[in-house]
């Protein structure tokens, strides 16, 4: 059901992989909701085919951009405001990557250069994101800039790695540079703490599926969709959020502030 939250707005959506993607599900609530959107992904990504799906189905462009690279980023920024025909509303960053987890590598044991290359990916991307914009003044005011994260940030999930590193990190540019970017031009800069979540990403950690049984027994509402982050980020990129920024939004059913369920005492007592 749309409420036309977005009518008129523009937005790039960065990360739709396919069709498990939060990013995929955020891409079809906002055109639902009736903004006009540009999809990006890494040219890797974009090999695999299936975010054609999705342009298709949305009628938005994809242009390739390895986030790690500026000279892409500017182009897509260049391309899109092009596209639009005038500036930016909104911005989704849902990108992770863990070399050291893809390759196996225990957090004791960190291949430096591997974490170089996941901060990069994961994390300073969201500062390369937001300077590029910046520098080409390619955001509107009030724009509304999201990036997804994880509680690992603020608590210990061993098997999440270096990925909590990162998750720490993206956080902090989060805040930094949601300063900077209200004082310049009303931008706000958030991220949604997303409940884990079946998709390619998240199945990469190591015990996903006896880990996400676990968060689900410990929130009392369960775990939170891929389709509900969707629809907060919608709200989020919307103007009834307007004065929400360099915030941290645990959107997980209430599994951050829970000590412990009922559910999993009667587990501990069997
Ligand atoms: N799935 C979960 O359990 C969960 C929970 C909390 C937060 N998150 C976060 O949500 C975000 C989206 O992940 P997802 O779960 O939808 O998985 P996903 O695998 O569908 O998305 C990750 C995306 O990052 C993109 N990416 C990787 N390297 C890139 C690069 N160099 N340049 C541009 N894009 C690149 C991938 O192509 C992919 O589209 C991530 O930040 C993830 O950490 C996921």
């Amino acid at each position: 059901m749309s409420n036309n939250l977005l009518a008129g707005k523009k937005g790039i959506i960065f990360g739709a992989l396919d069709e498990k993607s939060i990013a995929w599900k955020t891409a079809l609530k906002c055109h639902e909701q009736g903004a006009q959107i540009v999809l990006t992904n890494a040219p890797v990504a974009l090999r695999m085919g299936e975010i054609n799906k999705l342009a298709e189905a949305i009628n938005a462009p994809v242009i390739g951009a390895d986030v790690t690279n500026m000279d892409d980023l500017k182009k897509l920024f260049e391309e899109a405001q092009t596209h639009f025909g005038r500036k930016i509303d909104f911005v989704l960053h849902s990108i992770g990557m863990s070399i050291n987890v893809r390759k196996g590598k225990h957090y004791t044991e960190m291949n430096y250069e591997w974490n170089q290359k996941s901060l990069d990916i994961s994390a300073m991307s969201l500062h390369r994101v937001l300077r590029t914009a910046w520098d080409m003044d390619a955001l509107n005011e009030w724009g509304s800039v999201v990036a997804l994260t994880y509680i690992a940030a603020q608590r210990v999930f061993p098997d999440y790695n270096e990925m909590a590193d990162a998750k720490a990190l993206l956080e902090s540019i989060t805040r930094s540079f949601g300063y900077h970017y209200g004082v310049k031009n009303k931008v706000r800069v958030n991220t949604i703490s997303q409940s884990p979540t079946r998709t390619t990403a998240g199945s990469g950690v190591k015990g996903f599926d006896g880990f996400i049984d676990y968060a689900e027994k410990m929130s009392p509402l369960g775990n939170a969709t891929a389709e509900d982050c969707a629809n907060y980020c919608a709200f989020m990129f919307s103007d009834l959020s307007r004065y929400i920024t360099m915030q941290n939004l645990f959107h997980d059913g209430g599994f951050s502030f829970t000590g412990v369920t009922g559910a999993v005492i009667e587990q501990m007592e069997k």
